[in-house]
């Protein structure tokens, strides 16, 4: 490690997010805090958008990180101690039209969850792969902290090449169990909770207050469940059924009718919608259109979802105000390994012993101690059956997209999709993947029977 300071590199250096961290980065004081950061995109226009934005959040503070940029891979991980991986293959435009071609046969397009996830994920596997092997190659020694979507997946995929080296990270649970410690009345950095699964697909089956589980109050008390977004969205009658509370991309499982309803109703998917919001942010660069930009993102966020579920009150001031907070999970992540400052977050890493219904390398979402040696996966609750039948059936899903990206099978994408819980048909799969590959230059791989 660089006893200098750290230097961290962003791949997908131009993603719109990038000030978030640069921000939170701004705000570490500490010995040992990043010095350098290395923006890298494959365009070149975005990079220089947000590199401006970066000098802007800058000004006026003498010790603020120096910032480079650049479009060559091997030059921006040469030498890093992080390396930030957040690209976003096709696009929003590809986002959108995940979404476009998947709801055109009923079934959802989401960016991580059914169709939109595996499509997102078969073009995103093979890019994500090649830099776990960059890095691997030029910087053995760097922690890489994965943001790009769908998390859980890509960590698995780069898991390959780089172990447990790779983390990938989502501010869904960390922000789960934030509101319901804070429903709770009690301090979120002193709650314990009992979460696990896979990313976007787990469940808060405990909440452990100096050593006493206060999950059951939450449950047995409508007010309380009907006081935060999880609640809600699901509802306290099912939230009681199941016993536990689900991270907020459960519903699409639980209410799959009604959230394919809303967005087919939706005037733009999301993916179109945060296409045209961001053209709008890049045509004009500055902090203060960005800081706005931001804004209406975080408050539209599962609009339509809330929507479907009757919820019409917005969204809460407090989760607004900590803003998606990933930017402070990969913060405290990394000072956690840079400084050996040990914390307890919840992560996607490899499974070893931590669920009994899965193997080894699966990876899953669940909490872990981290320290300068990476993140622990602790003991959790075994998971309930219900649990159990939907993330076993989802890893089969992402074990067909790993192995359709190994051999280029058309026939493991097909699986791929037929497989998924939320697809239910051959045929539509079967036409999912002929929609996607006409689509996605990215999939001009998929070549093989
Ligand atoms: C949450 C999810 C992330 C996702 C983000 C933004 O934080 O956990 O995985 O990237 O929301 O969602 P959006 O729909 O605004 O792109
Ligand atoms: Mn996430």
């Amino acid at each position: 490690m660089n006893t200098a300071g750290t230097r961290l590199t962003i791949l997908g250096g131009g993603g719109f997010r990038v000030p978030l961290v640069y921000g939170a980065l701004l705000g570490d004081r500490a010995e040992g805090r990043v010095t350098h950061v290395t923006l890298h995109d494959t365009d070149e226009r975005r990079l220089r958008a947000v590199a401006g934005v970066l000098s802007e959040q800058a000004a006026g503070r003498p010790d603020a990180p120096e910032v480079a940029v650049t479009t060559d891979l091997d030059l921006a991980v040469t030498g890093a101690d992080f390396v930030f991986s957040a690209v976003r293959v096709g696009g929003l435009a590809g986002r959108a039209a995940d979404e476009r071609i998947a709801l055109a046969e009923g079934v959802l397009g989401q960016e991580t969850v059914g169709a939109g996830g595996i499509a997102y994920g078969l073009r995103t596997v093979p890019v994500a792969e090649e830099i776990a092997r960059r890095v691997k190659a030029l910087a053995p020694e760097a922690w890489v902290i994965n943001f790009t979507n769908p998390a859980g997946l890509v960590t698995e995929a780069m898991s390959r090449h780089l172990g447990d080296r790779v983390i990938g990270i989502c501010d869904s649970p960390v922000g789960l169990g934030r509101r319901v410690a804070r429903v709770l009345g009690a301090d979120p950095d002193e709650a314990w909770p009992d979460y696990a699964g896979l990313n976007h697909l787990g469940w808060l089956r405990g909440l452990r207050v100096r050593g006493r589980d206060e999950l059951p109050r939450l449950l047995a008390d409508p007010e309380l469940l009907g006081s935060f977004e999880e609640g809600r969205l699901f509802g306290a009658d099912w939230l009681r059924s199941l016993g536990a509370v689900p991270n907020e991309y459960l519903h699409y499982y639980y209410f799959g009718r009604e959230t394919v309803a809303a967005y087919r109703a939706a005037a733009r998917t999301r993916g179109a919608f945060l296409a045209d919001q961001q053209t709008a942010f890049y045509d004009a660069p500055t902090l203060a259109s960005w800081n706005r930009t931001r804004a209406e993102r975080e408050a539209t966020y599962m609009a339509d979802n809330r929507e479907a579920s009757g919820d019409t009150g917005g969204r809460d001031r407090a989760d607004l105000e900590e803003g998606g907070g990933y930017e402070k999970v990969a913060l405290r992540l990394m000072r956690a390994i840079a400084r050996d400052e040990r914390t307890t977050l919840i992560l996607n890493v490899r499974n070893g012993t931590t669920l009994g219904v899965l193997d080894a390398a699966a990876v899953v979402e669940v909490p872990c101690l981290v320290d300068a040696n990476g993140a622990h996966p602790v003991a959790v609750s075994p998971l309930p059956e219900h649990a159990v039948g939907l993330v076993t059936a989802v890893k089969a899903v992402e074990r067909e997209v790993l192995r359709a990206a190994a051999t280029g099978s058309r026939a493991a994408a097909v699986k791929a999709f037929a497989l998924h819980p939320l697809v239910d048909s051959v045929g539509v799969a079967r036409r999912l993947v002929d929609a996607y590959t006409e689509e996605h230059p990215g999939l001009a791989y998929l070549t093989k029977p």
